[in-house]
C-alpha cells in the first residue's frame, strides 16, 4: 500500500518534497487536479466534489493513507470526507490534512499572536482560526487573503522587485498588529519562504510548512504501527496530473526534481 498525496494542482509537490526528505522509504502516489486548478477561488460544494473525487482515485490506486497537502481542500473539504465520506466507503483508510499540524506547531512557538496568510477560500473559512482557538484560545489570530502570491511562485518571480511590492501591502497589516508567528497557509509559499521571512523582521517566525507536514507524517506512523505495516517501502514515487503541458513539466522540475514524469489521468 501506498502514501497518496492530493493537491489542487502542483504547490503540493513543494510539500511532497519535503516529506520524502524526511520519509525516503515509502512508496507515494501524487496526484495534482491542474486541470481544475486553482481551488481557491471555488465554492465550498465544488471543492469538495473535486477532493472527494481526487481521494476516492488515490484509494482506489492502492493508497493507505491520504494527505490532503492543499490548504484549500483541508480548509473546505477534509472535516467532510473524515466524518462523512470516508466512515461510508473506506473505513479502514486515513485521510489527512495540513492544517492541524500546522497550527500544533504554532501554537508551541507562538507568544500572542499569529499571523495567517492563505487563499481566499482557506481564509474565508476561518479554518487555521477554530483549529488555533480550539488549543489555545488565548492566542489571537490574524489573517490576510493573498491570492496574488499563488500566480508569483507559478511565474518563477520569487525574486522579481513586483514580489518584494506585492508582499510589502500583503503583509503591512500583519507587520502593523506585531505578529510574532506566521503560518503560510497554501501549498506555493514555502517558495517565497526567505521573500517573506526577510519582510516579516526577526520579531515574527514564519513557520516552513513542508517540514512540519512531513515530521507530523512521521509522527503519526510511529504511532500507527497498523497503518505503517502495511506500507510498502520500495523508495517509489508516481505522479498523476489531471493536465500535462511543457509549462507544467517545467513547474515539476522545478519543485520536485529534474527526474519527475507524469501520467495522465481522468478524475471526472
Ligand atoms: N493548493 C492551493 C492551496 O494550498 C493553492 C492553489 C489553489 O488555489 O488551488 O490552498
Amino acid at each position: 500500500m501506498k502514501i497518496g498525496i492530493f493537491d489542487s494542482g502542483l504547490g503540493g509537490l513543494i510539500i511532497l518534497r519535503d516529506i520524502v526528505k524526511k520519509l525516503p522509504q515509502y512508496d507515494y502516489i501524487y496526484l495534482g487536479d491542474n486541470a481544475r486548478t486553482p481551488y481557491g477561488n471555488r465554492s465550498q460544494e465544488v471543492i469538495y466534489k473535486f477532493t472527494q473525487q481526487a481521494v476516492d482515485f488515490l484509494f482506489k490506486q492502492g493508497c493507505e493513507l491520504i494527505i490532503i497537502a492543499c490548504n484549500t481542500a483541508s480548509a473546505k473539504a477534509l472535516r467532510k470526507i473524515q466524518q462523512e465520506w470516508l466512515p461510508k466507503n473506506y473505513p479502514e483508510r486515513r485521510v489527512l490534512g495540513v492544517i492541524r499540524p500546522v497550527v500544533e506547531e504554532a501554537v508551541k512557538v507562538a507568544k500572542k499572536k499569529i499571523g495567517v496568510i492563505g487563499t481566499k477560500g482557506t481564509i474565508a473559512s476561518e479554518a487555521y482560526i477554530k483549529e488555533i482557538q480550539k488549543l489555545n484560545p488565548r492566542l489571537e489570530v490574524i489573517q490576510k487573503a493573498t491570492p496574488l502570491l499563488v500566480s508569483l511562485v507559478e511565474e518563477g518571480w520569487q525574486k522579481h522587485d513586483v514580489a518584494k511590492k506585492i508582499l510589502r501591502i500583503y503583509l503591512k497589516s500583519l507587520k502593523a498588529a506585531k505578529i510574532d508567528t506566521l503560518i503560510l497557509g497554501c501549498t506555493h509559499y514555502p517558495i517565497l519562504y526567505k521573500e517573506i521571512q526577510g519582510m516579516t523582521g526577526k520579531r515574527a517566525k514564519v513557520l516552513n510548512s513542508g517540514e512540519i507536514v512531513a515530521d507530523s507524517l512521521s509522527d503519526y506512523l510511529k504511532r500507527h504501527s497498523e497503518i505503517e505495516n502495511k506500507l510498502d517501502k520500495n523508495s517509489k514515487c508516481q505522479f498523476l496530473v489531471t493536465d500535462i503541458s511543457e509549462h507544467y513539466e517545467k513547474l515539476g522540475r522545478d519543485w520536485f526534481g529534474p527526474e519527475i514524469k507524469f501520467e495522465k489521468i481522468n478524475l471526472d
